[in-house]
């Protein structure tokens, strides 16, 4: 679990635009019970804001007619909901046992050398942040990188290299 504490204020109110709205209307038909579109609520939010604010919270709490806890604690358990602003591009790092023990860190360490930032940051120009995360369900081919929601599998330095190199 990540450390709670991140979770920020955005500084002003949110609220969902009109596609994120009727998407939302049109989810609420297929979960009778409320609290289970807290997941999916989460997702849309930060699909429109980018990430997840303290704001985002209160609101989907409320358009949910639940506790601000209830989505604070899914918000706070899964890594694949971002708690601060991230980079155009999040590298996500897989930390568990297969990539931890098939040098997941040798990846780390060379984009904190390169790009200059650690787990948790994003770079000052806005263009990369990394996060460490939980197992991301490709054990056989660690260790696994995550850009952007796309996986790079057996990752290397090497291979890392060609795909930053790639980017826009
Ligand atoms: S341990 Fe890294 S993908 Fe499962």
């Amino acid at each position: 679990m990540r450390d709670r504490s991140q979770l920020q204020a955005a500084g002003q109110p949110f609220t969902f635009d009109a596609e994120r709205n009727d998407e939302f209307e049109r989810l609420c038909t297929r979960y009778p019970i409320r609290e289970s579109m807290i997941m999916p609520a989460l997702w849309l939010a930060q699909e429109q804001q980018g990430w997840i604010s303290a704001e985002v919270i209160e609101y989907i709490a409320e358009r949910l007619d639940t506790y601000p806890a209830k989505v604070y604690e899914l918000a706070t358990f899964y890594t694949m909901y971002h708690l601060r602003p991230v980079g155009t591009y999040h590298i996500c790092v897989c930390r568990t046992l297969s990539c931890y023990l098939r040098d997941k860190q040798e990846i780390v360490d060379f984009i904190t050398d390169e790009i200059g930032i650690k787990p948790g940051q994003v770079s000052e120009d806005g263009r990369f942040s990394l996060e460490e995360v939980e197992c991301l369900g490709h054990c056989g081919t660690a260790p696994v990188v995550q850009i952007n929601g796309e996986f790079h599998e057996e990752m290397n330095v090497e291979k890392l290299k060609a795909v930053l190199a790639h980017l826009d």
